[in-house]
């Protein structure tokens, strides 16, 4: 194993936590391997427990962005509690934060899943009037608070299509036109609160742009509410994230209908908190492109670096150009796409040297996959004081298991 090479001092929000890179880490550390930030989850808790103490609404975790449990103490003083997009993530926040809240939204839910939902669900959120009415009285007879997403028509994000739900003949939430067509005086009377999510990764002015496309569409029936749920997307804890918007937004629901307000972030809670440490394998070069082949994969390990689409951030890495070294960084799968990006660095890339992306704890860990046989990176904890501690290691059975017998 070759010793890691220090990278030059990286100021960026993704490292700060870190300042010397990867020359922080143990000379043997097996790659790839994710590595949670204890130190940058506690700062994020910091800041949405502050919000939640000061404007009185509630914060909730979206699992989908962030579920490794073993972390869910460092957030526990600031959470209101945990939401869930379907039967397994109601049931992992029931189990891992018994005292607190468990909150569910799924577009559709199963005939057969239901029961065991209502077992660990205490608000559940519908995605439209026709699942309303199959599943509501039988939720509200179990006690729980019933909501419904709604759609208020209104796209505040241009640049990534696939993640914006208010697109025309989008399928979440229901609009007002539907609304009116199918909400009968009983359904409505079934309705504690209602929900929305139309942001990803924004800051507060889409969100008081929405809340305002919100009133139009729906303010009529808010007052009757007993909460409103702004959904996720929200960049609270990143640096510049306008909070004064935000607590006015939040005043305004509370002191104009009288509601409870929910956030329920996912990003923001392990926002900049987590690294994908990774190796050189192999250094090619074709028709001027040099590539660097790493033992960590945008297909397997980080995906939204193909689905959003981004480019992560690499800890003393450049632009294309920028350094002496430009190289294109991949994947070892057979997926002739699977790129990660094109970085410059000071010096020559080779086999063994240690590279380290940021902001890696989000929509990572709980999106992993093992196409290619690709072996599932390990979980470390980072802690405060800066050592390493495993979380979690897989191996050839995490492959096998989920193929057969
Ligand atoms: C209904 C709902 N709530 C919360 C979230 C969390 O969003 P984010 O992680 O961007 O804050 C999502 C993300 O897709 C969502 O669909």
């Amino acid at each position: 194993m070759m010793r890691p090479v220090p990278g030059a001092c990286d100021t960026r929000p993704p490292f700060s936590c870190i300042p010397k890179g990867a020359a922080e880490f143990p000379e043997g550390l097996v790659t790839p391997a994710f590595i949670i930030d204890e130190a940058a989850l506690a700062r994020n808790a910091h800041v949405l427990g502050q919000l939640a103490k000061e404007t009185g609404c509630r914060v909730l975790l979206a699992q989908k962005a962030f579920s490794n449990y073993d972390f869910y103490p460092v957030f526990a003083d600031a959470l209101a509690g945990t939401e869930a997009s379907g039967l397994y993530e109601a049931r992992l926040g029931r189990e891992t934060l018994p005292g607190a809240e468990c909150h569910v939204f799924s577009a559709a839910y199963r005939d057969d899943e239901f029961d065991e939902l209502l077992s660990y669900a205490d608000h559940i959120v519908f995605n439209s009037p026709g699942q309303l009415a199959r599943f509501a009285k039988k939720a509200k007879a179990a006690g729980k608070s019933i909501g419904l997403r709604i759609n208020p028509e209104k796209s505040t994000q241009e640049e990534h299509a696939i993640y914006d739900p208010c697109a025309p003949g989008s399928r979440l939430g229901t609009t007002r036109a539907q609304w009116d067509a199918q909400m009968t005086p009983e359904l409505v009377s079934l309705l504690d609160g209602l929900h929305f999510h139309t942001l990803c990764e924004q800051d507060a002015g889409p969100l008081a742009v929405t809340l305002a496309a919100v009133e139009e569409k729906f303010g009529d029936v808010l007052a009757r509410m007993k909460w409103l749920n702004f959904g996720g997307g929200h960049h609270i804890t990143r640096p510049g994230y306008h909070t004064g918007i935000l607590r006015e937004c939040i005043r305004k629901a509370q002191d104009a209908w009288g509601v409870s307000v929910y956030l329920e972030p996912g990003e923001a809670w392990a926002l900049n908190a987590g690294y994908l440490a990774c190796r050189v394998l192999d250094v090619t070069e074709n028709s001027g492109i040099r590539s660097a082949v790493l033992d960590a994969s945008a297909a397997c390990h980080m995906p939204d670096v193909l689905e959003m689409p981004y480019r992560p951030p690499l800890f003393g890495a450049g632009e294309p150009g920028e350094k002496a070294y430009t190289y294109r960084l991949a994947g070892p799968t057979c997926l002739a796409g699977d790129v990660i990006g094109d970085y410059s660095f000071d010096r020559e890339l080779v086999p063994g040297r240690l590279l380290l992306f940021g902001d890696m704890a989000i929509y990572t860990t709980c999106k992993t996959n093992t196409f290619n046989g690709m072996p599932l990176p390990a979980i470390f904890s980072r802690k405060t004081d800066g050592t390493l501690v495993k979380v979690k290691t897989f191996g050839y059975q995490d492959f096998k298991g989920r193929l057969g017998r």
